[in-house]
């Protein structure tokens, strides 16, 4: 694994005013020696982003939004949020593309303006990609995976802002998971298709899907990837922190 390990939290539509009290101990982790190379990133829902901002400040930990509106100010958009409204509340990341919301008829189209709006406000962007069961049992996998970047990426000129995440669609929350030689399998080729389009530039790429402290120990061998994105698992900090612990050791 590289430099910086990322462990970031997909709380989906999980959390009250009380968890964020939870985690003081993985504030409490991210200031120990050992465990400077975590880079903990937490994406709570929308009503908890700016206690998130609040509790993490003068902290190493960071925010982010589980999704954004494309249009970057504000407008008629009842229960949007845009990433003019994410940057302005503190947050620093924002979720794009997560398979979630692709399944409730979000196009790549719609992600490549989101990812516009994001990048020209600053914020970095976990841009979710990955195939569903069907693509994947009719081998789509890759054109799926191709056409997701050239589509989500259109007219992006620099991914220094991006973190790409792979996350099989039939991975998320089900406890099925690739091997690791599949897996580091999908990352590369992922990783051409990302260099084909953006030649020298650095990609960082992440694994999402059923990530927990019983299979971290196995998935952290995978040299490809620079870290994680933990749905379920995230939302208990002892398990979270167990995870983080078992990938830095
Ligand atoms: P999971 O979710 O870890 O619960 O599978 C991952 C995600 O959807 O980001």
């Amino acid at each position: 694994m590289t430099n910086k390990i990322l462990f970031i939290a997909n709380w989906k539509m999980f959390g009250d005013l009380d968890s964020v009290k939870s985690i003081k101990s993985v504030i409490n982790l991210s200031k120990k020696k050992k465990y400077k190379k975590a880079k903990i990133i937490y994406c709570p829902p929308y009503t908890l982003l700016d206690k998130f901002v609040i509790k993490t400040r003068k902290t190493k930990l960071c925010v982010g939004a589980q999704n954004c509106h494309q249009v970057i100010n504000t407008g008629p958009y009842t229960g949007a949020i845009s990433t003019t409204m994410i940057k302005k509340i503190g947050a620093k990341y924002v979720i794009i593309g997560h398979s979630e919301n692709r399944s409730n008829g979000e196009t790549n189209n719609q992600i490549n303006k989101k990812i516009h709006s994001a990048i020209s406000n600053n914020l970095n962007v976990i841009f979710c990609i990955g195939e569903n069961l069907f693509e994947k049992k009719h081998n789509r996998t890759n054109n799926i995976l191709k056409k997701q970047i050239y589509l989500g990426l259109k007219q992006i000129k620099k991914i220094d802002k991006i973190i790409f995440a792979y996350e099989p669609v039939w991975s998320i929350g089900t406890g099925k998971i690739l091997t690791n030689k599949e897996l580091t399998k999908q990352i590369i080729i992922i990783k051409n298709i990302i260099k084909n389009l953006f030649k020298k530039q650095k990609t960082k790429i992440i694994y999402g899907g059923s990530v927990n402290n019983r299979n971290i120990n196995n998935l952290k061998q995978i040299n490809e990837i620079d870290g994680f994105l933990i749905g379920g698992a995230s939302q208990n900090s002892k398990k979270f922190i167990d995870i983080i612990k078992k990938t830095i050791n």
